[in-house]
């Protein structure tokens, strides 16, 4: 095991993560377990959605994976009464070899985990001083203040445009070229608040909120590993095994909603995603932008 991964693993004992799935029931349901079935859950977390899946008929196995070593390690520690009925997996789900007509169901529950975003020290959020990190696989080099300090004017405002859907991108990136370099969350977000006009700066959402939703796709390449696990996935997947795909953003939603439809492999059984109800999403904040779709591999191709 490489240092970083070891220290990472030693601090990480002091943080926990939370296991309040999304959609539990609507996962489960939608999965269609079965006795001895065998599931593949993509972004384990915390496993709070691998535990109900276990739980939810006899022998079941799941193979759990994420690109993220405080994730599972927090999901080892929550799942360890399953014993080998669960395989954990460190990779990126675009990089994972899908093992050939195996699978009885799919789960990807995306983006990052209230985990990521309470945890100062990972740079998800403006809320806590952080140096700007953002990466979910802490083996990946390439971070936000890299590509903060780093990126000329027009990738910047591309990015803000294309992944925040960021009206304001050029005179946000045209700001932040001037002042850099940023070390911090904080420092960048007051400077992004400081390039937009007094009407924004005082709205609804904090006017970082879009950049940093930018920035976090792209340190991460969420839009590209999505497309390639809907590319990938279904092959994995026994005929009639089903794909469980939550997103949180219109961009993810948008790409799930077309390459399910598009994928000869599939069965779209979702018209519309489904949304969270008013006492789940009282309960939990996540869920009220979670969109779950489902589909269904077809016998032949
Ligand atoms: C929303 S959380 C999952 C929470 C989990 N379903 C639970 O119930 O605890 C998303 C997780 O997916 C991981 N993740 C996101 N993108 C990934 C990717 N491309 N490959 C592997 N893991 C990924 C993150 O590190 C994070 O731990």
């Amino acid at each position: 095991m490489m240092q970083s991964d070891l220290q990472t693993l030693i601090d990480s004992e002091e943080i926990t993560f939370s296991h309040i799935p999304v959609l539990s029931q609507e996962v489960i349901t939608g999965l269609n377990i079965h006795p001895g079935g065998h599931y593949l859950d993509l972004t384990v977390g915390g496993g709070g959605h691998s535990r109900l899946i276990l739980e939810a008929a006899e022998d079941v196995k799941v193979t759990a994976v994420d690109q993220d070593l405080d994730a599972l390690k927090a999901a080892k520690d929550n799942l360890s009464e399953f014993g080998d009925r669960v395989n954990f997996i460190h990779s990126n789900f675009a990089n994972y070899h899908f093992p050939d007509n195996t699978c009885d169901g799919i789960l990807a529950d995306l983006g990052v985990s209230s985990y990521h975003l309470d945890n100062a020290d990972r740079g998800f959020s403006f809320r806590n001083t952080a140096n700007l990190d953002m990466r979910m696989n802490q083996q990946q080099t390439l971070t936000a203040g890299d590509i903060i300090n780093e990126w000329d004017e027009k990738e910047l405002a591309d990015i803000f445009f294309q992944y925040g859907e960021e009206r304001l991108s050029r005179r946000i990136a045209r700001r932040i070229v001037e002042k850099r370099p940023f070390q911090t969350t904080t420092e960048l977000a007051d400077a992004i608040a400081y390039s937009v006009p007094p009407k924004y700066r005082h709205g609804r959402i904090h006017p970082a909120t879009r950049v940093f939703q930018a920035l976090r796709i792209a340190v991460n390449d969420e839009l590209k590993v999505l497309e390639t696990l809907i590319e990938k996935a279904p092959l994995a997947l026994v005929p009639g095994g089903r794909m469980v795909i939550i997103s949180f953003h219109s961009l993810e939603d948008r790409l799930v909603k077309h390459g399910l439809r598009n994928s000869p492999m599939l069965k779209v059984l979702t018209k519309k995603p489904i949304i969270g109800g008013e006492e789940e999403i009282s309960q939990n904040v996540r869920s009220r932008s979670a969109k779950l779709r489902i589909a269904e591999r077809v016998v032949a191709v």
